[in-house]
């Protein structure tokens, strides 16, 4: 396992420490939140299930035996885990990386607590150097594209990437991210945008980064 893939899963076990018995966990999608999951299979009689992020998620959920829940058969989620792309010390993040940023953000607004994961390398001053990801119904791709050339970015098309949700992701280079919240706002009034993977309206409750010197844990 290489030191950045050693740090994620410290701070995914230290995420551990957040769940407790009889609850319904949200999971995150990436390699990070894989390390959660695969940690929580040695707790999973003790909670009630857990909702999924993406279709990755569910399927190695369930090949753990761990139970997935649709979404709307729970009530509010006490607990969501997810890594991100990018975090800041205000818990803003970039997400999507990994094209579930619609699910995640969904299951993220419908939880209590959002726990981010991450090694260390994510933390930054500011949002954007990491290119942001947007989600768009297919038909509006251009349209977007050309809505994010105005706001001074350079689009570019996740080529042959389609989301569970059956939509294209706009990958958004260059992008003055310093006011994450009025820049979230603004991208999710463009028709056509499913979501923008910009999390700072709703951003992280707790951040735990792991290091070379180990986890530190921002709230
Ligand atoms: C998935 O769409 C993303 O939001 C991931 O949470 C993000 O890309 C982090 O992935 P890693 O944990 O693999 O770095």
């Amino acid at each position: 396992m290489s030191n950045q893939d050693q740090m994620k899963k410290a701070a995914a076990e230290a995420a551990l420490e957040y769940v407790e018995d009889g609850m319904v966990v949200g999971i995150g999608t990436g390699s990070t939140a894989n390390h959660f999951i695969d940690l929580l299979a040695k707790m999973k009689g003790r909670i009630d299930g857990t909702v999924a992020s993406s279709e990755a998620s569910a399927e190695r959920l369930r090949g753990h035996g761990i139970p997935v829940l649709d979404l709307n058969a729970v009530g509010p989620i006490p607990l969501y885990v997810d890594g991100a792309d990018e975090a800041t010390r205000h818990l803003h993040l970039i997400k999507g990386g990994g094209g579930a940023l619609t699910r995640e953000k969904i299951v993220a607004a419908a939880s209590e607590r959002f726990v981010c994961i991450a090694d260390d390398s994510k933390l930054v001053n500011v949002l954007g150097t990491f290119p942001l990801p947007v989600e768009v119904i297919p038909m509006a791709r251009s349209h977007v594209g050309r809505a994010m050339l105005k706001l001074g970015g350079q689009p570019e098309l996740r080529h042959g990437f389609t989301t569970d949700n059956g939509n294209l992701i706009l990958d958004v280079f260059n992008l003055d991210m310093t006011d994450p919240v009025a820049l979230e706002t603004e991208i999710n009034q463009i028709a056509g945008v499913v979501t923008v993977g910009i999390f700072a309206r709703r951003p992280a409750d707790v951040l735990i980064l792991g290091g070379k010197d180990g986890v530190k844990t921002l709230t």
